[in-house]
């Protein structure tokens, strides 16, 4: 075995796209510039509804070594598994936003069904042989349930987003449950240090385990390999897109629509974690304590609409654009409008493009797993004219990008201070910190991240003790 590689199986509610086309959100962005490298398996939801049984159509397509598998749902398992469990008890919670969250029985039941169809239909196509890789809070039972199918092969799991606190977490009824079914994976994966640590607070205060050495950690008869792995993106083909034609254009026709003023630009998934409103705040207070910049800075927030079915996330569409019209309304001029929110989709070298011509990219969220739109604008930045990046202190990024201007996210006033800083920052400075940040982005790219979390798979072993002690 050691000297034939294992075959990849990932598993992850959206599957590809491993082209170009635009696609919002981190996961698919991710795994797709790790999978084309490897090659493998990628199965899960095809993102249509099906009319018929649900689970009955099956699809494949076979592009670049990556064969993907997907299944359609029906719409009363869409309703509880993705929008109900995952996206109205899950997300909130796990992004620290209890007010948010809500639980009903109804969508636990059907969220735990789901993983259950889905294993059972995963498991014939496994070899023991196999490293099969389960990602994200949509898929938390899977690995369990693919156990109960009698699969005993190496299964790993990694969480994009933020694990909260155990003093959150236990606000989930099934809370016990979830975190015991994690423990049927033999690796578990964090973007952060934060994240690993409350996993492991809530396996020692809530079901009695033990922190062993190093990053294993014992409930019961189960020892769990708990590690951070920073999520990264193809920073040498981002970095290409950057300077394709139709980056290019994108480019230019925002650096001539913007004249002599400065660009500001967001892109962001419409979604209440990040911090969105208070960014809008943010600048409106920029105008308001350095009317200096009144005419010549413009802010261009990219926002493609997500999960808008529901109620939270119509809310806060509703909410921004109330905000930027505010702010134009009390700020524009004939000839100038400071806001722009725009709720299409790009392709990733056109996105690449809009972040070159900025001077200054706003990375705000109030809780982020990693937040890839930081490393992004980074690695697409030209050497003579690099760009500012104001990043929040609670994503993810922030451990490895403190060369960014960090701001409290929370704080109209530090969001303003940082703006001012950036928008009036010398070019040598912008340069120095450009370059740590650039060298990181590319320290930690997506196939480091996929190799180094196989590699724990791979070679992770439950009894013997480990040496390097986190
Ligand atoms: P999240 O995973 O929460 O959406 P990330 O910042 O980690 O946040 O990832 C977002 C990904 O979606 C990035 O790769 C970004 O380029 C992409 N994206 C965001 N907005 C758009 C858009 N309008 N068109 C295409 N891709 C987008
Ligand atoms: C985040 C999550 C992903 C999810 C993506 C887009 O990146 O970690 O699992 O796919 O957001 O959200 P959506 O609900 O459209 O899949």
């Amino acid at each position: 075995m050691a000297d034939r590689q294992r075959r990849l199986v990932v598993v992850s509610n959206r599957v590809g796209p491993l082209n170009d086309e635009g696609k919002a959100g981190g996961l698919a962005v991710g795994l797709s510039d790790a999978l084309k490298r490897r090659g493998g398996l990628w199965f899960g939801w095809s993102g249509d509804i099906s009319e018929e049984g649900t689970f009955s159509a099956e699809h494949t397509e076979v592009q670049d070594h990556v064969a993907m598998t997907t299944i359609d749902m029906n719409q009363e398992d869409i309703d509880g598994f993705y929008y109900g469990y995952a996206n109205r008890s899950l997300w909130p919670l796990l992004h620290y936003r209890l007010d948010l969250a809500h639980f009903d029985r109804q969508s636990d039941r059907v969220y735990r069904s789901v993983n259950q169809r889905f294993a059972s239909r995963l498991a014939p196509m496994l070899a023991e042989d196999d490293l099969v890789w389960v990602h994200d809070y949509h898929f938390f039972y899977l690995g369990s349930e693919l156990r109960q199918c009698g699969y005993e092969g190496r299964l790993g799991f990694f969480l994009h987003i933020p694990f909260c606190p155990p003093e959150i977490f236990t606000a989930l009824p099934a809370s016990h449950d979830i975190v015991r079914a994690m423990l049927a994976y033999d690796v578990v994966g964090f973007q952060t240090e934060t994240d690993r640590r409350n996993f492991v607070a809530f396996c020692i205060r809530e079901l009695g385990g033990e922190k062993l050495d190093g990053r294993r950690v014992r409930v019961g008869d189960r020892t769990v390999l708990a590690q951070t792995f920073p999520i990264g993106i193809d920073a040498h083909g981002y970095s290409r897109f950057a300077t394709s034609p139709e980056a290019g254009e994108h480019e230019e026709m925002l650096r001539d629509l913007a004249g002599d003023r400065l660009q500001i630009v967001g892109v962001d998934r419409m979604d209440y974690s990040k911090g969105l409103v208070e960014r809008f705040r943010g600048f409106e207070r920029l105008l308001e304590d350095y009317p200096e910049n009144r005419g010549n800075v413009q802010f261009l927030q990219v926002a493609p609409l997500s999960r808008s079915e529901l109620g939270a996330y119509v809310d806060l569409r509703r909410e921004l654009e109330e905000l930027a019209g505010h702010i134009n309304g009390r700020f524009a001029t004939l000839d100038w409008t400071p806001i722009q929110i725009m709720t299409r989709g790009f392709t990733r070298r056109a996105l690449a493009g809009i972040y070159r011509a900025a001077r200054v990219c706003l990375v705000t969220p109030l809780r982020d797993g990693m937040n890839l739109v930081a490393k992004e604008f980074v690695a697409a930045q030209a050497a003579d004219d690099p760009g500012v990046l104001v990043l929040s202190r609670f994503a993810g990024a922030r451990a490895e990008l403190s060369d960014a201007l960090i701001v409290n996210p929370y704080s109209t006033d530090d969001i303003a201070r940082a703006l001012q800083r950036a928008l009036t920052m010398s070019f040598d400075e912008r340069s120095h910190r450009w370059e740590h940040m650039r060298e990181a982005v590319f320290a930690g790219t997506a196939a480091h991240w996929c190799d180094d979390f196989l590699a724990s798979l791979e070679s992770f072993d439950p009894v013997t003790p480990e040496t390097d002690a986190a």
